[in-house]
């Protein structure tokens, strides 16, 4: 198979990208498709749908040895077998997200709400059909088991100053609202929970994502608040 196209993602790198489509909803992607595929023609009729199944490599993917049992993060280290999740680590690196469809362009589609890494290659796009891939009864297995406090976004006064002059630069993203709703999610994995506010953590406190040009710079608190410290972005 070859990839249909590329993803540009707000999301550099996989720490900070959810888990899932659909958690951090402004979260930025386009879609350009390869100009052989004759996309003006491919995309034709897409326009008239709102959502689209993406299908695509985890081409990041750092681990080759199987594993038929993972530890899902919101597990908190428990395993479960494989087939059972939606991890990366899989026979076939496949991924699927259900996405929304900002705009339809002539050689690709913009969407938002993604959990896809920049650059990542995409197979294949199919719209969502809702009359019959929605089921509200369906049942979720151990996601359902899984209850986690909310978390609460601060920031540092610095950081809302260099927030504003990136957001000058960036009018028409959403910044604050990508930034709260990504470390709402809490991207820390599991083994450097539990030591906020402590000096004995094993590992560093202090994290960053990468968010479109700008890194963010943030602190665990407390389990359920984060404090944004620093924005770094480049400046022209
Ligand atoms: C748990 S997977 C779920 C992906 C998809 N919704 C699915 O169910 O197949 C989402 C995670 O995959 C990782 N990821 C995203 N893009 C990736 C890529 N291109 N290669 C490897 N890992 C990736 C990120 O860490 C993200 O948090």
């Amino acid at each position: 198979m070859e990839p249909i196209g590329f993803i540009e993602s707000c999301f550099r790198d996989k720490f900070g990208t959810p888990r899932q489509p659909g958690l951090v909803k402004n979260a930025w992607a386009r879609l350009k498709i390869r100009a052989d595929l004759q996309p003006e023609e491919a995309l034709q009729g897409l326009e008239g749908f709102s959502h689209v199944w993406l299908i695509w490599v985890f081409h990041q993917n750092k681990v080759a040895r199987y594993h038929a049992k993972v530890h899902p993060p919101r597990m908190g280290g428990k395993s479960i077998g494989l087939f059972a999740t939606r991890t990366p680590h899989r026979p076939n690196p496949i991924g699927l997200s259900l996405v929304e469809i900002v705009k339809v362009e002539k050689d690709g589609i913009i969407v938002s709400g993604a959990d896809l890494v920049d650059g990542t290659p995409i197979l294949d796009i199919k719209p969502y059909l809702p009359e019959v891939e929605s089921i509200p009864d369906a049942r979720t297995g151990w996601t359902s088991e899984v209850i986690k406090d909310p978390i609460q976004v601060e920031f540092s006064e610095k950081a809302l100053d260099l927030l504003a002059q990136w957001q000058q630069r960036n009018p028409d993203k959403p910044l604050r609202a990508i930034i709260e709703d990504t470390l709402k999610l809490d991207p820390r994995p599991v083994v450097y929970r539990g030591y906020e506010g402590t000096d004995t953590a094993p590992y560093r406190n202090k994290h960053a994502v990468r968010l479109f040009d700008g890194d963010i710079h943030f602190e665990f608190e407390t389990p359920t608040q984060v404090r944004v410290l620093d924005i770094l972005f480049t400046h022209n």
